[in-house]
């Protein structure tokens, strides 16, 4: 299996341009599944949870060409199945359950099981799937949907999920009559979503808010779209540019969608600049220490947790991050922890007290954010850090020793 060999210490200097989002491109192509005809979706990145993605809807016959522009149709559908090899490498995979139950009146879809980061269940996606009126039951642990239309109605979410705003406004859209998604996640990834699925003909108001209304209509039709840039990986390099002292360029992404990260770097001393499509940060001077809370979106994003974190581990002082989303996602800790960090894990929260300089080491990969919290870790630490389990970090960032090699960073994967 692949590594990554990082010898840390270097300023990250120059410009990055980010790619399209991993979690805006994956519901955008599986919306394919509600339309007949060639649709055209630009900026799909090129990542291993894509070409999941793909494998699945190939396998429901779904006619794929291309790779940052895909032309996707879904006229030929053979079938309703999404097995559980595939899902259980991919939990995003069950986005393809509502599609499939409003287009084909039936859907069989692998739970997906639970990952590192925590057990993630399904059972919102499911409830309000039987809130639409369809059929659900669970047996083998495969979700079975059948519903001959969908109905319209007020759906509930107990708790905010970004998937299964998805999944359902997706389902709804064919529906007969209204349905009022209540407490709905409000991603830039979901608005991104519903744009896409405005353009096929669905009517949808209030995507980005809490409240969804979706008035359903008797069929869509092919749509051209773009997928966002994706805010993670800014967030990423951004952290990247504050750790190593360093001054980076991030382009294509939209200042809006990382706020919050914008207000914590500026917190912590790192210079942050805005200038139209590109967000700038300086590093320079070693970080103050601030507290986290992971919450919903427009909160701190839980997918920036882990790679915060690194850059308190070398700040000056005490930092208290606090985990609400996911409840196992502090996973990097004991790594970092072998690279001299100083955390303590105390229920929902981490205590970060800031070391002067971390330690490479050989260290392995967890999860995929925990994968890129290990690698800022390694760019800034003195000495030379190994990751292995890279497959996690190809899931959701394109390339990424490539672009951050034309920052300057000593980094290199070797095979084996
Ligand atoms: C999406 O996952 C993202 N994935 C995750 O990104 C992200 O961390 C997460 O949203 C939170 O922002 C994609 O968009 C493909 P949730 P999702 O449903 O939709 C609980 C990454 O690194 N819940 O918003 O699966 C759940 O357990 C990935 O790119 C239920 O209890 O997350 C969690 O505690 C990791 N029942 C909370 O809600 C349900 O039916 C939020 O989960 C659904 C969710």
């Amino acid at each position: 299996m692949d590594k990554i060999v990082i010898v840390g210490g270097r300023k990250l200097q120059g410009e990055v341009r980010i790619s399209g989002a991993k979690n805006a491109a994956l519901p955008v192509l599986v919306s394919s599944l509600l339309v007949d005809g060639w649709n055209t979706f630009h900026n799909i990145p090129d990542l291993l949870d894509i070409k999941t993605i793909r494998k699945l809807l190939n396998g429901l016959g779904v006619k794929i060409e291309g790779k940052e522009t895909v032309r996707i149709n879904a006229g030929g559908l053979t079938g309703c199945e999404a097995s559980y090899d595939l899902v259980r490498t991919m939990r995003a995979s069950i986005l393809v359950l509502g599609p499939l139950v409003a287009r084909m009146g039936e859907a069989r879809v692998s739970l997906p099981g639970g990952c590192a980061i925590g057990a993630r269940p399904v059972n919102l996606h499911i409830q309000a799937l039987r809130d639409l009126g369809a059929e659900v039951t669970l047996r083998d642990g495969y979700v079975e949907a059948k519903a001959s239309r969908l109905k319209g109605a007020t759906i509930y979410f107990d708790i905010t999920t970004v998937t299964g705003t998805e999944n359902i406004m997706m389902a709804a859209t064919l529906a007969k009559g209204q349905t009022i998604l209540k407490n709905a996640a409000r991603e830039p990834e979901i608005v991104n979503l519903a744009e896409v699925l405005i353009g096929m003909g669905a009517r949808i108001c209030g995507a980005g808010t809490d409240v969804i209304v979706i008035d359903g209509v008797e069929s869509l039709h092919p749509v051209e779209a773009a997928v966002i840039p994706d805010r993670i990986e800014a967030g990423t390099f951004l952290l990247a540019a504050g750790m190593t002292g360093g001054d980076i360029r991030v382009l294509g992404c939209d200042p809006l969608h990382i706020e919050a990260l914008i207000a914590k770097l500026r917190d912590a001393g790192v210079r942050i600049e805005l200038d139209g499509e590109a967000v700038r940060a300086a590093g320079g001077v070693t970080a103050r220490s601030v507290d986290v809370k992971t919450l919903p979106y427009p909160g701190f994003p839980t997918d920036l947790q882990a790679q915060i974190m690194a850059m308190m581990a070398i700040a000056n002082g005490l930092s208290v991050i606090t985990e609400t989303v996911f409840e196992n996602r502090f996973m990097h800790v004991s790594e970092m922890m072998r690279m001299g960090a100083d955390i303590v894990i105390q229920g929902k929260s981490a205590i970060v007290r800031g070391v002067p300089k971390l330690h490479g080491a050989p260290v392995m990969a967890t999860d995929l954010r925990a994968s890129a919290s290990l690698i800022l870790a390694g760019l800034a630490a003195e000495g030379t850090t190994t990751l292995s389990r890279v497959y996690h970090i190809d899931r959701g960032y394109q390339q990424i020793e490539k672009k951050l090699s034309a920052l300057g960073a000593d980094i290199r994967r070797v095979s084996g």
